[in-house]
């Protein structure tokens, strides 16, 4: 057993939405999803196994840089997991858990995706276990996080839906060279949501267009895989959008309905119709959050942090890119 290891794990921003939750237990989705690995928005998280009798601790780093306990909101979310990875490591330990996000929490920015892709892997790393990538997804999808499960993964990358050991787990499209996508991140709300992506998912099957979104999604799924495997932004550009406002228009029609989207957000959406029909290579995708995700070729990026930097709404604005996936490193928190 190794005893410490950090390993830093990126979020992941979804072409085709995991939107609705047919299983709890198994945290299975209604519908397959395909998502870009990011690089920039990172979990940086240390596991250190303890004598079980120490029980387990979590702390989160400051924005000063020390390390604090974390919420008990934060405990609550990670101390499950932590229950199941020390079933399946079979072994009577306790973890002291220590995180720091890159980008803000709970924000609609995937953190639930890269804060359990970098728990799962630094416990497993810490145990000094050996684990596949498909074993590796499925172990960080049972978080409750499904998201988590395409973010042990570099590139672009599928998550299937559908019954079976080979429809569990993500599976890479295509690695991160293949295609140099680049993803500015409108920042419009820094803050947590007020309705969690969990609360999010089930509540989607009670909107009336959640039936026919899942009619839709074969082929949608098969127009973005091609768009990736021929990088072809303009097929791929047109989906990412439908998908995205549907996502929207599921959580705003659910009971009770979910209201994601700031004012900022309809000007950002505006501001990037204007830049496509001037011919820049840009499209528009929102996780459950109001942040705006402008996926855009690396000769666009320039043009794109322009336009939408100057409305008043945005906050700040994230460079980002296709990523590698996780990786194991030397520098411990804590
Ligand atoms: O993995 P969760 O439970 O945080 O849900 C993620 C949901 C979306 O980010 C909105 C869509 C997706 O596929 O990532």
């Amino acid at each position: 057993m190794i005893g410490k290891a950090t390993v830093v794990a990126p979020a992941n921003i979804a072409f085709i939405k995991y939107w609705g939750t047919r299983d709890w237990n198994q945290t299975l989705p209604f519908n397959p999803s395909v998502s870009m690995t990011l690089r920039e928005c990172v979990t940086r998280t240390t596991v250190e196994i303890v004598d079980r009798t120490e029980g387990d601790a979590v702390f989160l780093r400051t924005k000063e840089g020390s390390l604090a306990p974390a919420t008990e909101a934060f405990t609550r979310r990670v101390e499950p997991h932590l229950e199941r990875l020390r079933g399946w490591a079979g072994e009577e330990i306790s973890f002291r858990v220590a995180t720091e996000n890159s980008f803000p929490m709970g924000a609609g920015m995937a953190s639930s995706a890269s804060g359990f892709a970098a728990l799962t892997l630094a416990v497993v790393t810490a145990l000094g276990r050996q684990v596949s990538s498909e074993e590796a997804s499925v172990l960080a999808r049972l978080s409750g996080s499904g998201s988590a499960s395409r973010s042990v993964l570099g590139g672009y990358v599928k998550w299937p839906a559908g019954e079976g050991p080979e429809e569990e787990h993500a599976t890479q499209l295509a690695p991160a060279e293949h295609w140099d996508l680049r993803d500015v991140v409108a920042v419009l709300q820094e803050q947590a949501k007020e309705v969690s992506s969990r609360e999010g998912h089930e509540r989607a099957p009670s909107s009336p267009y959640f039936e026919p979104r899942q009619k839709l999604l074969p082929r949608r799924l098969e127009i973005v895989t091609q768009a990736i495997l021929e990088r072809d932004f303009s097929a791929l550009a047109q989906t990412v959008e439908e998908e995205a406002i549907d996502l929207h228009l599921i959580a705003m029609s659910s009971h009770p309905p979910i209201f994601y989207w700031r004012p900022g957000t309809l000007e950002v959406l505006a501001a990037i119709r204007r830049l496509r029909q001037e011919g820049v290579e840009v499209c528009a995708t929102m996780d459950a959050g109001a942040n705006v995700h402008m996926i855009c070729t690396p000769e666009s990026e320039t043009a794109v942090a322009d336009e939408v930097g100057a409305i008043p709404e945005v906050s700040s604005l994230i460079h980002d890119g296709v990523g590698q996936g996780p990786r194991i490193v030397d520098e411990h928190l804590g």
